[in-house]
């Protein structure tokens, strides 16, 4: 049997395509090994969002060819992202690689393979399409209590910093049947909780179904417990979403809402169509009607031509909103963007560095205080698995924050428990079991 390693980088979608990749060579009868030495195939399934990203795996790529030498007929792919992007430079006979196959092309891999066996040339497959969504391969799932759930793929909003709407194409929403069918199944396996996963995840649209009608679908089966979702964009929060949100208990009272930036000039060059205003008056309608959400975000700094008074509005906007937590990001620019092509990079790694610096201190000390207004209060815990210390569990309320308790019980992963909070830093909860 011909053996298969991968690794995966970048987001969870990856990590779901990653399994997807596995169903579809699995079915051809190839095995997977965790051993690069021991593979016939390798594949690095990557990602683009950040130029970081880039170099990990030109790194990684340098690294593994090396096996190369001692097995001539290994064949070396690169997927994902970072292949749809950089695929002229990946398909330079100095690189290496074999196989360059775009995240709508995951279909031809066996193909593929065997082409690359038969002929010693490489192979690339990069077409986009409007429909792939492998939408009928259930692919296996890492166990835990946690599945990840792609439900759309694709992205149209072109913020003009993203790379996305051009390494996975356009948007489109899964079968609501499909999904469901996944779901069953992975119930069946003993999941407790599902993440509906999507690079624009409450655009889904198929049919009669939206996001809102999905999430109630999904919520209609037996053994989840809980659903979550990610990434949603700021511009999809119908109300019918939001009573979801508020009145279906299986759905977490957590949203990820990326903001990017909070100066109107900078969110306009960005494309995220709204202002600061709108942004702050949406975060104010879900919290009257869903007073206990957990909100966070993304923040991107040194936006090209982002001066320090439109940084201080983004700090400005981040005290008023006061978020649970944040990712912030340098500004690195992305080929094929928009902003590639009509801004320059401008604003020096210094400023970017002393902008992210105050930023990480502002959010630090909201996550902390917000954290500590916990502090006697008790929630609904999932639990994950153990903690690093001796004798505790870690596990997650329902705002997707961590909290570590004792196990004053015979508790287990997967098992919900009542703990009430004694304890808060920064990203983490402690408390002690009240009840079950
Ligand atoms: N530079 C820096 N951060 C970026 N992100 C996306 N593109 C870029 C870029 N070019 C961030 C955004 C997004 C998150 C997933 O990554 O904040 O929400
Ligand atoms: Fe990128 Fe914007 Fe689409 Fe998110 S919504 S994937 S940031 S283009």
């Amino acid at each position: 049997m011909k053996k298969v390693y991968i690794e995966t980088y970048g987001c969870q979608m990856n990590v779901y395509d990653t399994e997807i990749i596995k169903t579809i060579l699995v079915k051809e009868g190839y095995e997977f090994t965790d051993v690069p030495e021991k593979a016939d195939a390798l594949f690095l399934n990557t990602c683009s969002v950040r130029e970081n990203a880039h170099q990990k795996v030109r790194q990684r790529i340098n690294v593994l060819k090396q096996l190369k030498r001692n097995n001539k007929k290994l064949i070396m792919g690169v997927v994902g992202c970072m292949a749809q992007n950089l695929r002229n430079e990946l398909l330079d006979d100095k690189v290496g690689v074999d196989i360059v196959a775009g995240p709508d092309s995951y279909r031809k891999l066996p193909d593929m393979i065997r082409h690359v066996e038969k002929t010693g040339e490489k192979d690339f497959a990069l077409t986009l399409s409007e429909y792939e969504t492998y939408s009928d391969i259930f692919p296996t799932h890492e166990k835990g209590i946690n599945a990840w759930v792609a439900v759309m793929r694709g992205c149209d909003n072109f913020c003009t910093f993203c790379v996305v709407p051009y390494t996975r194409g356009r948007e489109r929403s899964r079968d609501p049947q499909n999904v469901r069918g996944e779901v069953e199944k992975l119930a069946l396996q003993g999941f407790k909780q599902v993440t509906l996963l999507g690079q624009n995840v409450n655009s889904y649209k198929y049919e009669s179904y939206d996001f809102a009608a999905l999430m109630e679908l999904v919520s209609k089966i037996q053994g989840i417990e809980r659903i979550r979702f990610t990434s949603p964009h700021p511009k999809d929060f119908p109300d019918r979403l939001l009573s979801a949100i508020a009145e279906n208990p299986k759905i977490c009272k957590h949203i990820h809402l990326p903001l990017q930036a909070g100066n109107n000039r900078i969110l306009d060059l960005m494309n995220r169509t709204y202002t600061k205003e709108e942004f702050l008056s949406l975060v104010n309608k879900i919290r009257r009607k869903i007073p206990d959400i957990v909100l966070t975000t993304d923040i991107i700094v040194g936006f090209p031509g982002e001066t320090e008074e439109e940084f201080q509005d983004t700090l400005d906007l981040i005290q008023k909103v006061e978020f649970d937590s944040a990712f912030m990001f340098k500004y690195s620019e992305r080929k094929n963007t928009i902003a590639s092509k009509k801004f320059p990079d401008d604003v020096s790694d210094e400023y970017k560095t002393s902008r992210i610096t105050r930023l990480v201190d502002l959010q630090r000390s909201i996550s902390n205080k917000k954290n500590n207004a916990h502090i006697g209060q008790v929630f609904d815990v999932l639990i994950e698995g153990p903690a690093k210390k001796r004798n505790q569990l870690s596990g997650r309320n329902d705002g997707n924050k961590i909290v570590v308790f004792n196990n004053s019980g015979n508790f287990k992963t997967g098992d919900m428990v009542k703990v009430k909070i004694e304890e808060a830093s920064t990203n983490t909860l402690i408390g002690t079991i009240v009840g079950y």
